[in-house]
């Protein structure tokens, strides 16, 4: 169900391109640090796990926090059941001040070919799109179709989305919490053929729907407290 780059490298610092990378404690370019933050390029220790359950946990270091200045550890459980993937979130704050994160769970869905695909549950949510200077918009369509690049920032979206495979038969369906808002991703042609970790045609077979805190954002996270935020995937044949 989730995409995976044949060219995905997977050597640190490269963040895999697939799967659901972790933007944590920056969402893009809403902050100081490089784009998506530093989590998805960090190691992670095992928690706890069982047969269809894991939880990973990952403490800042003393080099990311020359970067950024603020004590955290963040787990990640990630449960498989028979019709659904749940992934949390949960951030502590371990320092003595306040400080501000912004997220995303950026889900690589596998859809059968793009012009196929379209993202449903956005009609009339305001977005900021990413292509034109953050400008905003609202989004006018039932659903949301592929046929140029489009990177947009919805804003305090719906909590249940939708990417429509009409060549699969089926629905992905994402339900979230503690994201105010979803990101809607394909980076089309001249962008894919300018990503070395993406292969020239790849741009078809995948939509990023990604549940966010981003323009909505960002959460201010007090000292002591935890920050939880979570996904659950299923799938829908139709
Ligand atoms: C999306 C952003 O979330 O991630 C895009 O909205 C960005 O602007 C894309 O291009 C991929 O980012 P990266 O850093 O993994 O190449």
């Amino acid at each position: 169900m989730l995409f995976l780059s044949n060219k995905a490298v997977f050597k640190p610092p490269k963040a895999i391109r697939g799967g659901i990378p972790i933007c944590f404690p920056q969402f893009g370019g809403f902050g100081p640090l490089s784009q998506h933050g530093f989590c998805r390029n960090s190691d992670f220790e095992l928690v706890d796990g069982g047969s269809t359950s894991v939880t990973l946990s990952m403490r800042t270091t003393e080099e990311q926090l020359k970067l950024f200045p603020h004590r955290f550890e963040l787990r990640v459980t990630i449960s498989i059941g028979d019709e659904e993937l749940e992934q949390t979130l949960e951030a502590r704050n371990s320092g003595d001040e306040p400080f501000e994160l912004t997220a995303a769970l950026h889900t690589y869905i596998a859809v059968s070919s793009i012009e196929k695909a379209h993202v449903v549950g956005l009609k009339g949510v305001e977005y900021m799109d990413s292509l034109q200077d953050k400008k905003r918009l609202t989004e006018q369509g039932d659903s949301i179709t592929f046929s140029e690049e489009l990177d947009r920032i919805y804003l305090s979206t719906p909590d249940t989305l939708e990417v429509v495979d009409e060549g699969k038969k089926r629905a992905i369906q994402i339900e979230k919490e503690g994201f105010p808002d979803a990101v809607v991703w394909n980076p089309w042609i001249k962008k894919a053929a300018g990503m070395a970790d993406f292969g020239d045609d790849e741009y078809k077979e995948m939509v990023c729907l990604e549940p966010a805190v981003a323009g909505s954002g960002p959460v201010a996270l007090q000292p002591g407290k935890t920050w939880r935020a979570k996904q659950t995937l299923s799938v829908r044949q139709f």
